[in-house]
This record gives structure tokens, C-alpha cells and sequence, in this order.
């Protein structure tokens, strides 16, 4: 395992769309390693999720910290976004010191792939939702500054 620098606010890597993992990836070592090394960097720099932009790989895939512990997400899909949404403060591992409040849907569905390609898909609510939404934006080049900055123009 190894820890990986994270990329910070300022790199282009963090607004780019992030491209489909090949699903022949998944199961194999590189990736494996890929996954261990995002888990490391999260724990070390105390984060409740990251995506791989965050360390410079411009893929789809997420690491989040569910109730039941850390899952990763692979080519996620979101679905049925609640009519509720909720406003809560977040901050961000590439975005040091700032912390902003953000309105997130309050609950939605979820279809995937694990790391070993395993297809998933389960409803989210609450906080965890939340943490999958700010992920889900890392893998479309949108950081939570610019979620606030959008929210704030439209009065959301
Ligand atoms: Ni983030």
C-alpha cells in the first residue's frame, strides 16, 4: 500500500469528467492496488471519502465511508433523487481549511460495481447519501466550492 499525494484545488484533473473504468480492470491487481492506495490516502488524511481525481487518476471510481464501513464504487449511477433535499456544511480533502454549506438531495439509488466487478445497487439516505453525492461530483470535475457557488447563484 502506499500513500498517494492529494491533488489539490487548482489542477486541472479535478475538473475534467473522469472516464468509465473498463470493467476487464476489475478483479485485477493494478486495480486492487489502485483501491488500497485510495483507502490508505482517505485514512491518513481523515476523510470520510475520496475519488480517484483526488490522487490524479482521472477514473470513475469512489471510495466512500458507509455506516458499515468503507465501500468502493466503481462506474456509479444515480437514480430516483428524493423530491426532499437537505443542507449541511462539507469540506473536502482537495480543498483544505474550507468548509461550506452545500444542499444535497436527501436520498437516492445507487447501481454499480464493486472493485471485483460485482454489480450492486441499494438506496442511500441521509449523510451517507450526502458523502456519494460530493463523490459522484469529484468524478464529474465539480468540486463542492463550485456546487456552493451554483447553489448561491440560484438561491437553492
Ligand atoms: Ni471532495
Amino acid at each position: 500500500m502506499a500513500i498517494r499525494p492529494i491533488v489539490r484545488d487548482g489542477d486541472p484533473v479535478l475538473r475534467i469528467r473522469a472516464k468509465e473504468v473498463d470493467p476487464k480492470d476489475l478483479g485485477g491487481t493494478e486495480f486492487a492496488q489502485l483501491i488500497e492506495d485510495m483507502l490508505e490516502t482517505m485514512y491518513v488524511a481523515k476523510g470520510v471519502g475520496i475519488a480517484a481525481p483526488q490522487i490524479g487518476v482521472s477514473l470513475r471510481v469512489f471510495i466512500a465511508e458507509s455506516p458499515d464501513g468503507p465501500i468502493a464504487l466503481v462506474n456509479p449511477v444515480f437514480s430516483r433523487p428524493s423530491k426532499k433535499t437537505l443542507k449541511d456544511q462539507e469540506g473536502c480533502l482537495s480543498v483544505p481549511g474550507h468548509f461550506d454549506t452545500v444542499s444535497r438531495y436527501k436520498g437516492l439509488a445507487v447501481e454499480a460495481l464493486t472493485a471485483e466487478g460485482k454489480p450492486v445497487r441499494f438506496s442511500v439516505d441521509g449523510f451517507f447519501a450526502r458523502i456519494l453525492q460530493h463523490e459522484m461530483d469529484h468524478l464529474d470535475g465539480m468540486l463542492f466550492i463550485d456546487r456552493v457557488k451554483e447553489q448561491k447563484a440560484r438561491k437553492v
